[in-house]
């Protein structure tokens, strides 16, 4: 059980760049169509949605999309929600027994479902019944225990934070990811990239930076100027999956609408093995909603598979719409 928890970020996770973890996103086959673009031999971590501990324990693996783990042979770091001790051991039990290699806790998010069940961000408002939560998560699991959270609840105050993330790692997690906004921000205004500098300079901790990367130009920055050891992209990599290479050149404008559109399909035949039609569906639409703002007619994309009524006509106006020429952008405002 200790050699297992000896595991670091570096061991589980030798490659620079991971998905972020995000609800109707980061299900099976967005990430198994994204790991198609690793590197061969490169070793990253996989996200799920956030999984609700409360009702962890009574589910089944496969049983829908969240829970399909086709891919756990990539590495898998589910994401729990979660702040009581019986619901987090039975989680991470199951969990490990499905296969994860490392498991993290939410405490970023900031909609009013988790705050009512004081998880998610609203831990942030209590640093050592996070601090508690995190050892809960720590003492019931073999794996590493990883904790995912924000620059705090309403005005950023650094001593506030440092605090809050020494005490995470005092409790025993292996490795924190900061996305740099406050859960009064959502995902408004911009995530700022200081914070994940000095939380770095001061505690000198694995540290994974996230927020607002959208190029390989901005990988670059963010590596450089904070310092941090991975750096997390959410919407931009399921928009633009072959950032996940890590390179420091973007391909050119078309060459990203061609490689965007083999990825679309991809996702889709994945789906289509796995998923129901409507869950199928459903998935592909927000995928397509989510990644449309940096696709020149994105819009045009869009209203093609809303109409869509099965898995064979959202292929057939895949195939359509991307046997023209397709640009993407290299920045889009990103939606809040
Ligand atoms: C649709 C959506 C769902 C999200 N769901 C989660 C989630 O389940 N857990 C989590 O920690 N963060 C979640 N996030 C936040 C992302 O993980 C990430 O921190 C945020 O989008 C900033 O990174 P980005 O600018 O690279 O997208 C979600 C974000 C989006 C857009």
């Amino acid at each position: 059980m200790d050699l297992i928890k000896k595991n670091s970020l570096d061991e589980l996770c030798p490659h620079p760049i991971v998905l972020a973890p995000m609800v109707g996103l980061t299900h099976y086959a967005v990430r198994a169509a994204i790991a198609e673009f690793l590197p061969a031999g490169a070793r990253a971590l996989w996200p799920t949605e956030m999984l609700n501990s409360r009702r962890l324990h009574m589910q089944k693996e496969n049983q829908n999309p969240e829970l399909t783990f086709k891919d756990k042979a990539n590495g898998l770091c589910p994401q729990i929600l979660g702040n009581e001790e019986q619901y987090i051991r039975s989680s991470i039990k199951k969990l490990t027994e499905w296969g994860a290699v490392a498991i993290d806790i939410n405490m970023g998010c900031p909609v009013n479902r988790a705050l009512k069940h004081n998880y998610g961000v609203a831990l942030m408002g209590d640093p050592k019944y996070a601090a508690e939560v995190t050892s809960m998560a720590v003492r019931n699991s073999a794996l590493p225990v990883s904790v995912k959270l924000r620059a705090g609840l309403g005005g950023t105050d650094e001593g506030f934070l440092f605090d809050f993330v020494q005490g995470i790692f005092e409790a025993g997690a292996a490795w924190v990811t900061l996305h740099p906004r406050t859960a009064e921000q959502k995902r408004k205004g911009s995530a700022d990239w200081n914070l994940i500098r000095k939380l770095k300079q001061k505690l000198n901790r694995p540290i994974i930076g996230n927020g607002d990367v959208q190029c390989t130009e901005d990988i670059q920055v963010m590596k450089e100027e904070t310092g941090c050891d991975r750096v997390m992209i959410g919407r931009a990599l399921i928009a633009k999956p072959w950032l996940v290479w890590g390179d420091d050149v973007d391909p050119d404008p078309t060459v990203q609408g061609e490689l965007y559109g083999k990825y679309l399909l991809r996702v889709l035949d994945f789906v289509e093995a796995e998923y129901e039609e409507g869950a199928g569906m459903r998935r592909m639409r927000f995928l397509v909603v989510q990644s449309k703002p940096w696709v020149e007619f994105g819009e045009t994309l869009y209203g093609k598979l809303f109409k869509a009524k099965n898995y064979a006509e959202t292929r057939a106006e895949l195939l359509k719409f991307f046997s023209q020429s397709q640009r993407m952008v290299k920045r889009t405002t990103l939606r809040a």
